[in-house]
């Protein structure tokens, strides 16, 4: 079938397909072409992206779409489309482009229809301030935002709507886990409901992990799932300002902090207290060398020592931002 396409250089394939994924953009019925030097991605419409190569070209239709985009087919006019949600317990949260938001009830009636295990389908409107919160719609479904959410064998109690909480960091929660040893120190600085401290907890035993968070409400479902999960004796969870509560907490083996828009803000802080950080970013790909410069430079002026041990992409941000996550080893 002839579709719209973008010609993109290998290397960054990857990074704009995620993009394109996350705001409908790309076309999902169809396979991606690749040669030497370009992936093809096909695109609904007109996509002006820069640095790519708009064109027309034949591609292969794919296997048969997931029931919900099925569904969805029903009730969108032609040329729009969802290629994908987040699900946090039986909450569906989508993000709807402007354009479908006239659309929202059947949206959400239909994937409430075509996925037996949501019973809530939320519409995000963006993150509102620095309790990194979304700012979002309940559209279809039951009238609540409180939710549990099981991941690695944890069930963790929120209101999507009063507190941060990202299902895709799932991965990055475990490999941070299968860092720490028994009998280990951890500050979480940022711990939002304590996903990290509750998996960093089950799944490596340290003698204590420690999770701070300003946010009333994200500390109180996180004293709520220390509780659930019966893990009193190995988290402790302290309402405040992390630059406030770090200087009176013991020096710790690894640090978390997951607060990529401020993160810089932090780290000098972290470094007093580590051990390894494991430490979170957006920035530009191209970025990534000086920012690790920064972080070394920052241990140097405390008198220490910063050593890089592996650098990850977390995740897109934008087309042109990536979240990075750092594991430093400060000596
Ligand atoms: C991006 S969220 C991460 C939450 C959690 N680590 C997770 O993975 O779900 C950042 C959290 O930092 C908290 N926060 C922001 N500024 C803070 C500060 N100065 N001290 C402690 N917590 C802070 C916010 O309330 C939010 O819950």
């Amino acid at each position: 079938m002839r579709s719209s396409c973008l010609a993109v250089p290998r290397p960054r394939a990857e990074r704009l397909r995620q993009w394109l994924l996350e705001r409908g953009l790309l076309r999902t019925d169809l396979a991606i072409r690749r040669d030497e030097q370009f992936v093809y991605l096909p695109v609904r419409g007109d996509v002006d992206v820069e640095e790519t190569r708009p064109l027309e070209m034949e591609f292969e239709e794919r296997e048969r779409e997931p029931r919900w985009q099925e569904a969805l087919a029903g009730v969108l006019p032609d040329g729009a489309s969802l290629s994908s949600f987040d699900v946090v317990g039986d909450i569906a949260i989508l993000r709807l482009p402007s354009e479908m938001e006239s659309y929202k009830r059947e949206v959400g009636r239909a994937i409430l229809s075509a996925q037996k295990s949501i019973r809530v389908v939320c519409n995000d409107r963006g993150v509102k301030d620095h309790y990194r919160v979304r700012d979002l719609e309940v559209i279809a479904g039951e009238q609540r935002t409180e939710t549990t959410h099981r991941e690695h064998g944890i069930a963790m109690t929120l209101d999507v709507s009063q507190v941060y909480f990202s299902p895709r960091l799932a991965t990055e929660r475990r490999r941070v886990a299968d860092q720490v040893q028994p009998g280990e120190t951890v500050i979480d600085m940022f711990a939002g409901v304590a996903p990290f401290s509750l998996v960093i907890a089950a799944v490596s035993r340290p003698s204590q992990v420690y999770a701070i968070d300003v946010n009333p409400v994200a500390v109180r479902y996180a004293r709520l799932n220390v509780q659930r999960n019966r893990l009193q004796e190995h988290v402790t969870v302290m309402e405040g300002d992390a630059r406030q509560v770090l200087p009176s907490l013991p020096p710790a083996d690894h640090i978390v902090m997951n607060l990529p828009h401020s993160a810089q803000e932090f780290f000098s802080l972290a470094v007093d207290r580590a051990g390894v950080i494991h430490y979170y970013d957006i920035l530009e790909p191209e970025k990534i060398g000086e920012r690790l410069d920064w972080l070394r430079s920052q241990a140097e002026e405390k008198g220490r020592q910063a050593t890089v041990r592996e650098t990850r992409t977390v995740g897109m941000y934008s087309p042109r931002q990536v979240k990075l996550g750092v594991d430093v080893v400060i000596d």
